[in-house]
């Protein structure tokens, strides 16, 4: 398979992917402020309450730190790696250090811009988090000579203008998923050892209990305000869903590399991340997609063809290319508009929302 991920060779390399804005990189968010001020948790109080002090407990307050052996692991290990897969990490260390870098830098401008006492507490908590995993991710690039400016990333990213509703929705999703993904590839490294080609997946575990945190956060914030959840919003929840699991599947396919070199297929890890989020989801989606329809699989493969094609004319240049990658970003789009169509599976809501991450 073509590899189509843009090579990163220098730090200017890296620093550009960061800030560059495409359909399937992570953004960076802004919001309504004055609305997040109005939230009202009260109708989950004792969840809520729960939630917190296990925010101020902070388990994982000396878990972003590297052991002893880290370095020269990591060292070891990258000498082995084919230049393929080391291009397809180092395109993951810096997609993950954005997105980890975007929740710290929304969570910490919903602080200084709300004085509700809950939201204004439960955003500190949560850019304390990120900025630690974001910390943590920059390490490993810096070992290569590839540190991301976070300051710089911050003046000059793009920012997208979200509202509330749109950040509980998309936020949530990519907690939750980001959990199923980093507990999905700690299992396997688990039991396959011999296939860990960088020490960063050992952090994998305690790592993915504060993105389950995280997202419990919003599911308690959407469950408190059950008008998200209801009527037309039902149709955006959809929408969230589906471009959430394509971006994924799209991006995974585009790198293969990676996943295999852990000995995982990508279908099968997608599919496996999918039915993970799926059961999450329960917990405050009244609909879930039907990732077992066969019309869902088919379609997430052309849409993936779409994206390598529209790639193809992007790298071939020139009016044909550019004719070419806008037929086949339409063509995508078309996909996934059908893919909007494949009837889901109606959930009912359990009682109470907090889940644990037992996977
Ligand atoms: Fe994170
Ligand atoms: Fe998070």
């Amino acid at each position: 398979m073509k590899n189509t991920v843009d090579e990163i060779n220098s730090v200017a390399d890296a620093n550009r992917k960061a800030v560059t804005n495409t359909i399937f990189s992570p953004r960076f968010y802004t919001t309504d402020f004055d609305a997040m001020d109005k939230l009202n948790i009260e109708p989950v109080r004792a969840e809520w309450d729960a939630m917190m002090a296990e925010y101020e407990g902070d388990n994982n307050h000396d878990h972003f730190q590297r052991d002893a052996t880290f370095a020269d692991e990591a060292r070891d290990l990258a000498a082995k790696m084919s230049p393929e897969l080391r291009q397809e990490f180092l395109d993951f260390l810096v997609s993950s250090l954005t997105s980890e870098f975007s929740g710290c830098v929304l969570y910490n401008e919903i602080k200084r811009n709300v004085t509700n006492p809950d939201i204004k507490q439960l955003m500190e908590y949560m850019a304390r988090d990120e900025s630690r995993h974001a910390g943590f991710i920059n390490s490993s690039l810096k070992d290569y000579g590839l540190g991301i400016d976070l300051g710089d990333l911050k003046r000059t990213k793009k920012y997208t203008f979200f509202k509330p509703k749109y950040i509980f929705y998309a936020t949530y999703l990519s907690e939750k998923i980001g959990y199923a993904r980093y507990i999905r590839i700690f299992r396997q490294l688990e039991k396959h050892p011999e296939k860990r080609f960088h020490p960063i997946f050992r952090w994998f575990q305690r790592w993915c209990n504060d993105e389950f945190r995280h997202g419990e956060s919003f599911a308690l914030i959407m469950r408190a305000n059950p008008n998200l959840l209801r009527g037309g919003n039902v149709l955006w929840i959809r929408f969230f869903l589906l471009a959430v699991y394509a971006t994924m599947y799209v991006r995974d396919h585009t790198r293969p590399e990676l996943k295999q070199a852990m000995g995982l297929e990508p279908t099968e890890y997608d599919f496996d991340v999918f039915r993970i989020t799926n059961e999450i989801t329960k917990q405050v989606f009244p609909i879930l997609l039907d990732i077992d329809h066969p019309a869902f699989r088919a379609n997430c493969d052309r849409l993936f063809a779409c994206s390598q094609r529209a790639e193809e004319g992007m790298a071939a240049g020139g009016v044909l290319g550019y004719a070419r990658k806008a037929f086949w970003s339409v063509a995508g789009a078309a996909v996934f508009a059908r893919m909007f169509f494949i009837p889901v599976i109606s959930n009912r809501l359990p009682d109470t929302a907090r889940m644990v991450p037992a996977w």
